[in-house]
């Protein structure tokens, strides 16, 4: 499917995000290790997230979705039956290692299985935590692709430092920390998201967490009463389309901003834009939330290091396009883990802005961009991947001249709906 995006004539209003992804899988997945019944209020209608609910049902796990609210009873830990069959996880790499994390703790076998783009993604980062533990992990070759069994059962804490910063390996283990004999600990290089400490703690688990090292405690959560905020990551395309599009503001509305998620605002700080964060933290609340306003104007280029790409790894596709609007030479270095995304994210980023009219080049493990540039219309594709995208349709608003996107559907894999809100935000022409 297709769609064609013409030059925008600004964006004013106030736009809400669909509930965060991060923290709705999350939220699914311990809830379902707890004992009781968890609800989860604004859970995520992206297709990631219901892979997630699909894959628990397929465990045994009873589940209710109605408008948005999802209640989950809790099996506790290491309580999943055994699947009758191979537990499909789309195009969700959150889901396939979170689960794997949670089903270590079960003596049962199960087989996690994707879509083309997943099990072309590499597993051996959560496999190897696992197996350390004592679970029995199998992917389908040598560099550890899907699909992938893991036999779990008796597990051993261990101390871990990932190789790669990475929220969802991190996750993984902290919840076959939760059936393991002992406190597990892990040591990231660069503090990724840490969403999974929270509902952890939310659930009566204790977590130590000083700087990037992280320790759990094995136990069984309590049932907890959720409310998912915005998704950070979904709001930075309506924040950059602001930025882009001369004569736009916007305000978008319940955002997460949970500080391992926000660094893209430091960055585009830098860069010189126009931002306001107004905090509306609702009390008790166990991620912080608010609203964002985003107004035009003009940008500088800025120098982005691997530790900066860490913290914003979602955003780093719309970094590039906002540097096509700034002035001077930008730089993002040590993205080399983005070509591990849903599709490799450095070349469909440059591809896609280089049919553009954009002068971007790809580097050892980055990109460089040089601006401004006026982009023009053209005909891009997303690469079967949700991130590349929205951005190009948010570039498609910056263009000259109509822009066509190809492969639009894949917007259902974190935002159903982008279209809509996007355009519900367009001036009106006179
Ligand atoms: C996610 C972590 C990130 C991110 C992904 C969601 C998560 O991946 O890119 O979209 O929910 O834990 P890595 O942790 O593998 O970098």
């Amino acid at each position: 499917m297709e769609t064609k995006f013409a030059p925008s004539r600004g964006l004013a209003g106030t736009v809400s995000v669909p509930g965060d992804k991060s923290i709705s899988h999350r939220a699914a997945i311990i809830g379902s290790m707890a004992a009781g019944d968890t609800t989860v209020r604004g859970y995520s209608e992206a297709a990631d997230c219901a892979s997630t609910l699909k894959v628990l049902r397929a465990l045994g796990v009873r589940i209710e979705a109605a408008a948005g609210d999802v209640t989950i009873a809790g099996r506790g830990v290491g309580g999943f039956d055994p699947p009758t069959g191979p537990l499909g996880c789309g195009n969700s790499g959150t889901t396939m290692r979170l689960i794997a994390g949670a089903l270590a703790t079960c003596p049962i076998a199960a087989v996690l299985t994707g879509d083309e783009s997943l099990n072309r993604r590499p597993m051996r980062r959560v496999i190897e935590p696992l197996v350390l533990m004592g679970a029995k992990c199998q992917a389908s070759d040598e560099a550890g692709h899907p699909p992938m069994t893991v036999r779990g059962g008796r597990l051993e804490s261990i101390t871990y430092a990932p190789p790669v910063a990475s929220a969802q390996v991190k996750s993984a283990v902290l919840l076959a920390g939760l059936g393991a004999r002992g406190v597990t600990t892990v040591r990231e290089s660069v503090p990724t998201r840490d969403h999974t400490e929270r509902i952890l703690r939310l659930a009566g688990i204790e977590v130590a967490s000083v700087g990037p090292v992280v320790s759990v405690a094995p136990g069984i959560p309590a049932a907890f009463d959720l409310r998912v905020p915005g998704d950070f990551s979904s709001a930075a395309f309506f924040i950059a389309a602001a930025l882009m599009v001369p004569g736009s503001a916007i305000t978008v509305s319940g955002v997460g901003l949970n500080p391992t998620r926000t660094h893209f605002l430091r960055l585009l700080e830098r860069m010189g834009a126009r931002l306001e964060v107004i905090g509306s933290d609702i009390e008790g609340a166990h991620e912080p939330s608010g609203d964002i306003r985003a107004e035009y104007g003009s940008l500088t280029a800025i120098d982005v290091s691997p530790d900066e790409v860490a913290r914003s790894i979602d955003e780093v596709t719309l970094l590039a396009l906002l540097a096509t609007a700034a002035h001077g030479r930008t730089t993002i270095k040590g993205a080399g883990e983005l070509r591990h995304k849903e599709s490799d994210r450095i070349r469909g980023t440059v591809q896609g802005l280089k049919a553009l009219g954009a002068r971007v080049e790809e580097i050892t493990g980055g990109m460089a961009i040089e601006g401004p540039v006026q982009l023009r219309g053209a005909r891009v594709n997303s690469r079967g991947d949700h991130r590349i995208a929205m951005m190009l349709g948010v570039a498609g608003l910056a263009g000259q001249g109509e822009t066509v996107v190809e492969g639009w559907e894949w917007t259902r894999i974190s935002y159903p709906g982008f279209d809509e809100a996007l355009r519900r935000l367009q001036k009106e022409s006179h």
